[in-house]
């Protein structure tokens, strides 16, 4: 596989800009408090901290919808929230960037929120609030997604384990059959669940802990294509950190180095490579192309700070 026009975005940007994107999984909330820490607390060794200011942002399958939709695709987001305060920020800040929701409000859950205390500029202590969301909630969700599925160009299902995506096995099914592309950020170790996906991209972490070690790249090849034939993959994508990515098609393998000047923040650039592949695919781009595209945002997104986006002025 060779490097082609295809892969520069602007090649790609009309049709992007007419590409549907529908997006699945598990939402989440990302809140961080900063503040000021001036005494130890007189009722446990720890310290106080008064808050002088928040900051919030959409995480999981909710940062992947906000970076599709950065690109200049239209995306829509199916997932479950709970009642609360946090699923309509949530709600807001997708709005906002441009992403239609359809958010199921599930009255028995909270909306999963990761909250970080900052103080002295460390990260103090972390919160996490989330629950499974109920059967009832995630069968809805799965006729929601039977009926729209005629309405889009391609699915991006992002697994963060947190149990949004328990009907995944049917979801990929029916892309299938109608020919609609299908991609999957896995999570956890039972990648049977992901059978017949057009393209999965697990990081070189997840990968190894469902294939094992490998000692070499030729190692690594021939358990990335074994796993291609056994799922019945297109295409496999392992995401290596600085390491750059490595796809695997029924062509053979691309190995693409990282392109990262500089490194402030590596979170969220599984959601952003993901994101940017499912529009390019949408939109008609072949795999390597989307690759090596894919890779440039990713480059560009770990040099922000927070989870952040990639604009297409930012990849020529
Ligand atoms: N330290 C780094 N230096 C250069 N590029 C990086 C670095 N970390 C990530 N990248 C780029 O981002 C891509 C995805 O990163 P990674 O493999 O860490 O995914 P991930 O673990 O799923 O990310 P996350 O879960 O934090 O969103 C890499 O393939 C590479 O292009
Ligand atoms: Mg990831």
């Amino acid at each position: 596989m060779k490097s082609t026009a295809g892969a520069s975005f602007s090649a790609h940007r009309a049709a992007a800009s007419r590409t549907r994107v529908l997006v699945v999984g598990d939402v989440m909330l990302d809140r961080y408090w900063f503040g000021e820490v001036e005494r130890i607390s007189p009722e446990a060794p720890v310290p106080v901290v008064r808050i002088a200011r928040n900051e919030e942002r959409p995480g999981g399958a909710a940062n992947v919808a906000r970076n599709a939709a950065a690109l200049g695709a239209q995306v829509t987001l199916i997932s479950v929230v709970g009642d609360d305060e946090p699923g309509q920020a949530l709600e807001r800040l997708l709005v906002a960037d441009h992403v239609r929701t359809s958010l199921h409000r599930d009255a028995a859950v909270p909306t999963t929120v990761k909250l970080r205390v900052i103080g002295r500029q460390q990260q103090l202590l972390r919160i996490d609030f989330e629950t499974t969301p109920s059967h009832e909630v995630l069968a809805t969700k799965l006729a929601d997604y039977e009926r729209t599925l005629p309405d889009f160009d391609v699915v991006v299902l992002s697994d963060y384990g947190k149990g949004g995506l328990a009907h995944i096995a049917r979801m990929i099914e029916l892309s299938r059959a109608r020919g609609t592309p299908v991609l999957v950020d896995p999570k956890g170790e039972d990648y049977l669940r992901y059978r017949g996906a057009t393209m999965l991209t697990p990081n070189r972490v997840e990968f190894r802990q469902v294939a094992g070690r490998w000692r070499n790249e030729a190692e690594l090849a021939t358990k990335a294509q074994s796993m291609r034939s056994e799922l019945a993959l297109e295409a496999l994508l392992i995401t290596r950190a600085e390491e750059g990515m490595s796809l695997f098609t029924a062509e053979g393998a691309l190995h693409i180095p990282a392109q990262a000047r500089e490194v402030f923040d590596v979170s969220g650039a599984g959601d952003t490579v993901i994101a940017t592949l499912g529009v390019l695919l949408g939109a008609g781009a072949d795999f390597a192309s989307a690759v090596r595209i894919a890779n440039q945002a990713a480059g560009i997104v770990v040099g922000k700070l927070g989870t952040a986006v990639v604009h297409p002025e930012e990849l020529g």
